[in-house]
């Protein structure tokens, strides 16, 4: 582990059981997380991202599941931790904005009562309940809400959408968390209250120095505002990079196309749909999970490629660049 590693997952499998098989989603997927890094994690809708999260959160209790490999915080085991150990990490060190803010919330506590106990959670249990709501009074304002006590004194379905994106960042932010998974946030609200929550998030996660994993449909917005990008497709990181390379210079056959497919608002050419689908877990296509799809694809596709290394931080997992590593360390 390199020194300030806050996660690292390597060779992650995640496999269901289901009446149709085994679906088989998560195909060996290694990705690293510094502290206080801005992460982007990007893929079409099923290519295993929120798994991804909610794996990191460990959010996976049930019994069909089979997970392998490993996820590790701070050089420790996450899925050997126990008790207080994993009460202290889930929820406080490692927190979660979800797409929907109002289902986020549980709808029968008022928001003071939902604050308390996160602010509660976070530090000295017997924090009086005044003293956190003055702390919640200040974090609300932190996120523009004029008049917290309305707020805190409402149910969730008394809040509009952008309201409730306000108080679940603001939760998600109470304790001083290392990492925040934020999986589409927001994209259940309109573009322009989105937007608008998206930089709140963006902002105070950087003056809290907290890592964030942000997933995104919004290129636009995973190009102001992360640093590094981990490009996803049928349950594989297919490709690895700084912002810039990746935006520059898409190597994967998936990332050309999957950017390739963002509309162009200033014209230009029009963009292609990728053609084809995110595979079938329980019958995923042998070697590279793409081939199907893949404009480039040959003989040799049809075993798993290898992971190319073209750097530090840099690598693609793709036939046509064999060859082409620095080194051929696995991601
Ligand atoms: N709890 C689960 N049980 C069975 N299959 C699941 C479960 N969670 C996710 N999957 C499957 O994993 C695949 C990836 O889902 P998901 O991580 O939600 O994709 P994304 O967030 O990239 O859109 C989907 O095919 C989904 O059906
Ligand atoms: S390994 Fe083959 S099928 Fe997969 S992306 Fe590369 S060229 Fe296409
Ligand atoms: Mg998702």
């Amino acid at each position: 582990m390199t020194e300030g590693t806050l996660i690292e997952v390597e060779d992650l499998h995640v496999r269901f059981d289901l009446f149709e098989g085994v679906s088989h989603v998560l195909n060996g997927v290694g990705i690293t997380i510094r502290n206080g890094e801005r992460i982007g994690l990007v893929g079409e809708s099923g290519c295993g991202k929120s798994l991804l999260a909610r794996c990191i959160l460990g959010l996976l209790e049930q019994k069909n599941i089979r997970i392998d490999g490993a996820i590790r915080y701070h050089g420790r085991d996450l899925f050997a931790m126990r008790g207080s150990e994993w009460r202290d990490l889930r929820g406080r060190r490692i927190t979660m904005i979800f797409q929907d803010p109002t289902a986020a919330l549980n709808p029968v506590f008022t928001v003071a009562d939902q604050m308390v106990e996160v602010i509660q959670r976070g530090g000295n249990r017997k924090r009086k309940r005044e003293e956190c709501l003055d702390i919640a009074r200040g974090a609300l304002r932190r996120v523009f809400i004029d008049d917290p006590d309305r707020v805190l004194r409402s149910y969730p379905f008394q809040l509009s959408g952008g309201m409730a994106q306000r108080v679940i960042i603001t939760m998600a932010l109470a304790n001083d968390p290392e990492l925040v998974l934020a999986d589409e946030p927001g994209t259940s609200l309109d573009v322009t209250v989105q937007e608008q929550t998206l930089r709140l998030m963006a902002t105070l996660t950087q003056e809290a120095g907290a890592a964030v994993l942000l997933i995104a449909h919004n290129l636009g917005v995973v190009r102001e505002f992360c640093e590094r990008l981990y490009v996803m497709y049928g349950g594989v990181i297919v490709e690895e990079g700084s912002v810039e390379e990746i935006f520059n210079e898409p190597l994967h056959p998936y990332t050309q196309a999957l950017f390739g497919a963002v509309p162009r608002l200033w014209g230009g050419d029009l963009p292609k749909a990728i053609a084809g689908m995110v595979p079938d877990y329980t019958q995923a296509p042998e070697g590279c999970r793409f081939h199907p799809r893949c404009p480039h694809a040959k003989p040799e596709c049809q075993s798993t490629p290898p992971w190319v290394k073209l750097g530090e931080g840099r690598g693609v997992r793709c036939v046509l660049f064999e060859g082409a590593e620095r080194s051929t360390v696995h991601a």
